[in-house]
């Protein structure tokens, strides 16, 4: 018979993905998650989408008993169920730290405590933990690390990072999981949490655990009516509305966007492959694209005439630029990209032409604005 699973946040976006391969694997699964209004609506109601296949459970994170019952039999963990948006997290501070990084203390406590037959877990880690990606400067001829754009510098709506001992502008390059980490947003230093507390876990007690920093992760089924997270969902829920997606800074800000089935390939390898215990790797496409550009190749797929709206605004903690260095990964799990960016989006836009959105960006953005997050 083929291991059990708990897949935590397993409604979501990534976690049901996840779920349709481990079960067309052969994986027993069980799915544990609270439907979150934010994602999944006010009625919370199971999406049309998850696997009938598997067992679900609806239930908080930090309902302990709920827990404890569903790590019964479990041989493995996936755990993604998180609060999820990053502008978000710096205003509901208690209940970001509450969902991520105390959710999963209480996960880990019930291992520690109680008899369990758990033989690997995978925690969902993010890009954000390193705040600004790594960066060369071709005149000291070093890489470097810098930490967050001044405001004084962005005020004046200098938007690229410049060398400290030179003052040229940096060029980005990609990141390894070796750089120092930066979390600049409660919602990251959640995820810190999660990779540090699964890892630290997982060594004392002799359970193989894997981070994945996951990068910007975009396909299918990210929810469109929640304008908190999700870069390619959040400007399709415009576009759908007929409004122009909003752009931050000027749109030359660049992020490593993977499809969701490859995001997925490297979480079952890091499942099925002994190599990945007790490491942290990058899950991303190596690659780095503007926002800006994937709002105008969107715009372009779905037919919306009209041009992005350049806010020349910048939020809080915004990095300038962060693309991954998927060379462990490639060499230690032999994972490489399958999805190419074209196809991939046009799949996306496939998809999002069937569906309805509300469109709360707007909304969402004021309140940045309104709380002093954004200007
Ligand atoms: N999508 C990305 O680009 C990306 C990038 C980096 C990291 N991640 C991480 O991957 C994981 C999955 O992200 P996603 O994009 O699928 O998000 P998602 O919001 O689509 O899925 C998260 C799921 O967790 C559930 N959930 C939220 N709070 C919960 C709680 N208190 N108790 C139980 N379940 C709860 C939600 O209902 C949802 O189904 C998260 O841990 C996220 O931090 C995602």
């Amino acid at each position: 018979m083929k291991p059990r699973v708990l897949v935590t946040g397993g409604a979501g976006f990534v976690g049901s993905h996840l779920v349709d391969a481990l079960i067309e694997r052969g994986y027993r699964v069980r799915v544990f998650d609270n439907l979150e209004p934010q994602v999944h609506g006010r009625g919370r109601r199971v999406p049309e989408y998850l696997n009938k296949n598997i067992e679900f459970v609806k239930a908080d994170i930090r309902e302990k008993k709920r827990l404890r019952e569903a790590l019964k039999n479990i041989d493995i963990v996936f755990h993604l169920a998180a609060a999820v948006g990053v502008g978000q997290s710096m205003y509901e501070i208690e209940r970001y730290m509450s969902i991520n990084t105390g959710g999963a203390a209480i996960l880990l406590d019930i291992l520690a405590n109680e008899r369990n037959d758990i033989k690997k877990m995978i925690v969902a880690s993010s890009m954000s933990i390193y705040g600004e990606g790594a960066y060369y400067c071709k005149y000291c001829k070093k890489e470097v690390y810098p930490g967050l754009r001044s405001k004084a510098q962005l005020d004046r709506h200098r938007w690229e990072l410049k060398c400290s001992a030179c003052s040229n502008i940096l060029e980005a390059i990609p990141t390894r999981e070796d750089k120092p980490l930066f979390p600049t947003s409660m919602y990251a230093i959640s995820k810190r949490d999660h990779e540090e507390m699964f890892i630290n876990f997982g060594i004392t007690y002799n359970i193989p655990t894997v981070a994945l920093r996951y990068f910007n992760i975009y396909g299918p089924r990210q929810a469109l009516s929640n304008p908190y997270t999700g870069v390619a969902a959040i400007f399709s829920a415009r576009i759908l509305n007929n409004n122009s997606p909003l752009i931050f800074e000027d749109g030359f800000q660049s992020r490593d966007f993977v499809h969701v089935d490859d995001a997925v390939r490297a979480s079952l390898l890091a499942l099925e492959k002994e190599e990945a215990n007790y490491q942290i790797f990058n899950v991303g496409s190596g690659k780095k694209l503007a926002v800006l550009e994937l709002a105008n190749i969107l715009g372009g797929k779905l037919g919306f005439d009209n041009e992005p709206e350049i806010l020349n605004k910048f939020r809080e903690g915004d990095i300038r630029h962060c693309f991954a260095d998927i060379s462990k990964i490639r060499s230690r799990l032999g994972f490489t990209p399958k999805v190419e960016f074209e196809e991939g989006l046009s799949e996306l836009v496939k998809w999002v032409k069937k569906q309805r959105a509300v469109d709360r960006v707007k909304i969402a953005t004021d309140e940045l604005i309104a709380k002093g997050l954004a200007r």
